[in-house]
């Protein structure tokens, strides 16, 4: 395939608006994939993403395409739409030269609607509008238009009215992939790894061609390394003999380590060295976490499985760190907490590791006054990402906290149930049409991290969409509070959190792991505390003996079978003092539905 007949493209959408069903019509049009009624996001090869029906890691495939008698090489670069993983989106951007904006016929243009489509613009991209689910009853693509033309000033009759579901119009999009973005070449941008074959790195090729035998050399690491096998994605690989300039594909190549295969890396041929591409602009974790191994035996595995974990998603910072209550183990620096949720789903379903998770924190700063920590730190303003090493108010003369622009796009008679008591400053509003206003708030990081999105769904009857940008730090009134369980610190909930906010966050974690806790045949008092004073107490009671009492005897057999579950049991468990608590029990907590 010569250049000019090479188009590199992704699809871009807000969350469930179609991105993934339209690349199953692409995949089956083409005949990249047998038609059957079993493609259902095709693309999402990841058991959370089936499971979730999200799509979390970019995938790409490679399409033949035939139209008015030339011959065409589509490479679509499929994207994630949840905003906590935009980061995955602007990486699959920079592969291309234009983009489908994938647009409900129903919900019309939301929030990340509104942010892909700035990245793409801003990334001078071709964009071509696509208005999907015209089938539904309730769809009214007119609106839809209006509100294209009046937002992004894209001219009504450029866009495609299509049902991703039902095929229809779906070969219009391809001629429209064919006359309006312009052929070029693209960039390295994932890599994998297989335990028979070692690092699969995905790569797009500038210029010159690479086949099997070829010496190249790793512009980042400087190693030097012979090509085993070269190939195209299908989306599985697929090898080929040879990738040209302008091809999208993939190269292994002895790489065995994980930390050979940086994303964003250049590779050339053996003593021919080339100008490094640009590389990605690194992600900016906003969520920190600990992360330890259940049993101190496992972590040697753990270790393991988060370094080829973080090959794979690369946004994710890792830390050593340790903990005396937890022994050694990690911090780790997350886009947001669905990511966080995600990427433990993956260490648990794709390696089998179980793990102890702390409560989030988004990082912090302290200007320092104390001449002995300035000297010990050997700076004056240090980013606190533990609540562990939160220093004391008499040795700081100012806590600083992250805060993010949000944008919210909500039908308006919601507005107003929608913030309150997040400590939000309005910056702007707009109505996008006569129902929908977009709203620009700046939050601290801290008050949206955990639940606001899940909260604005379940307050909006799933009407309002959110997105958030980075905005810079704001000075905050901060402390460092404990929960103390019979009088031991729980050193998974130690929070960093606004003052004005301590007394009700306190009793409120509390309440809640009263209910996540099972009672014992002890009392349990469950307190919050700042320093010595305790702000918040619940109590658990003790079990009744008797009840306990009843539940062993009966024959042998059964009795085996209840001792071998309550072993079972017990790996779940982490022990604070002599208190048994689900391990799954602090993220529930968090959450504050
Ligand atoms: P993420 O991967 O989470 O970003 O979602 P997505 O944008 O890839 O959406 P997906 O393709 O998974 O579709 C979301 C839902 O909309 C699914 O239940 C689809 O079956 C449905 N859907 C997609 N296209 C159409 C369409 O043209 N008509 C109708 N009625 N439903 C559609």
């Amino acid at each position: 395939y010569p250049v000019e007949s090479i188009r590199n493209f992704s699809i871009i959408a807000h969350v469930d608006h179609g991105k993934s069903t339209l690349a199953d019509r692409l995949l089956e049009i083409t005949g990249t994939i047998a038609k059957t009624h079993h493609n259902k996001q095709v693309l999402d090869k990841l058991q959370v993403e089936r499971e979730r029906g999200i799509t979390v890691k970019a995938q790409s495939a490679s399409l033949f395409y035939s139209h008015e008698g030339a011959n065409y090489l589509l490479n679509l670069i499929d994207t994630p739409g949840h905003v906590d993983f935009s980061y995955e989106v602007s990486r699959s951007l920079s592969a291309c030269q234009g983009v489908l904006l994938v647009v409900d016929a129903n919900e019309g243009i939301q929030a990340q609607t509104v942010a892909n489509f700035y990245l793409a613009f801003e990334a001078q991209l071709a964009i071509i509008p696509v208005i999907n689910k015209i089938d539904l009853k309730n769809a009214d693509p007119e609106r839809v238009e209006k509100q294209i033309e009046k937002l992004f000033d894209i001219p009504i009759d450029e866009c495609v009215r299509i049902s991703a579901k039902q095929g229809t119009n779906v070969e219009k999009v391809l001629q429209k992939v064919i006359e309006k973005i312009p052929p070029l070449k693209a960039l390295v941008f994932d890599s994998t790894f297989d335990h028979y074959r070692g690092v699969i790195a995905n790569i797009a090729l500038f210029g010159g061609e690479i086949q099997k035998g070829h010496k190249v050399v790793s512009a980042h690491t400087k190693k030097r390394y012979e090509v085993n096998e070269v190939g195209i994605l299908t989306p599985n690989e697929q090898p080929t003999h040879k990738l040209y300039a302008g091809q999208v594909g993939y190269l292994i190549a002895g790489m065995k380590e994980v930390t050979e295969a940086q994303i964003g890396d250049t590779l050339f041929l053996y003593k021919q060295p080339v100008e490094p591409l640009p590389g990605f602009k690194s992600a900016k974790p906003m969520v920190f976490a600990g992360m330890y191994p259940v049993d101190q035996t496992e972590y040697n595995n753990l270790k393991s499985a988060l370094e080829r974990l973080t090959l794979n998603d690369s946004s994710v910072t890792v830390h050593r760190d340790s903990s005396l209550a937890l022994g050694a183990g990690w911090r780790l620096g997350f886009l947001g907490l669905l990511h966080m949720e995600v990427f433990n789903q993956r260490l648990e379903q794709e390696y089998n590791m179980s793990v102890i998770v702390t409560a989030p924190t988004v990082p912090y700063k302290a200007v320092l006054s104390s001449a002995k920590l300035i000297k010990e730190y050997r700076k004056a303003e240090i980013t606190i990402i533990n609540p562990a090493q939160f220093p004391d108010k008499l040795s700081v003369s100012e806590y600083l906290e992250p805060t993010v622009l949000g944008t919210i796009v909500t039908p308006q008679e919601y507005i107003g149930k929608i913030l309150c008591d997040r400590r939000a400053v309005q910056k702007d509003m707009l109505y996008i049409d006569e129902h929908r206003v977009i709203l620009k708030y700046l939050f601290p990081l801290n008050e949206i991290v955990v639940d606001f999105y899940d909260a604005l769904k379940s307050l909006s009857s799933g009407y309002a969409s959110f997105d958030y940008e980075d905005a810079g730090y704001q000075a905050a009134d901060l402390i460092k509070m404990d929960i103390l369980l019979n009088g031991n610190p729980v050193e998974e909930l130690a929070t960093i959190i606004h003052n004005d906010k301590a007394y009700a966050t306190g009793k409120f974690l509390c309440e809640r792991l009263k209910d996540a806790i099972p009672r014992q045949l002890f009392e349990i008092a469950i307190q919050a505390a700042i320093g010595k004073k305790i702000i918040a107490r619940e109590t658990l009671k003790a079990y009744r003996k008797n009840v306990v009492a009843k539940c062993y005897g009966g024959d042998i057999t059964r009795r085996m079978k209840l001792l071998k579950r309550q072993a079972e049991g017990k790996k779940l468990m982490r022990k604070i003092g002599n208190v048994e608590v689900p391990r799954d029990a602090f993220i529930r907590v968090l959450k504050r539905q």
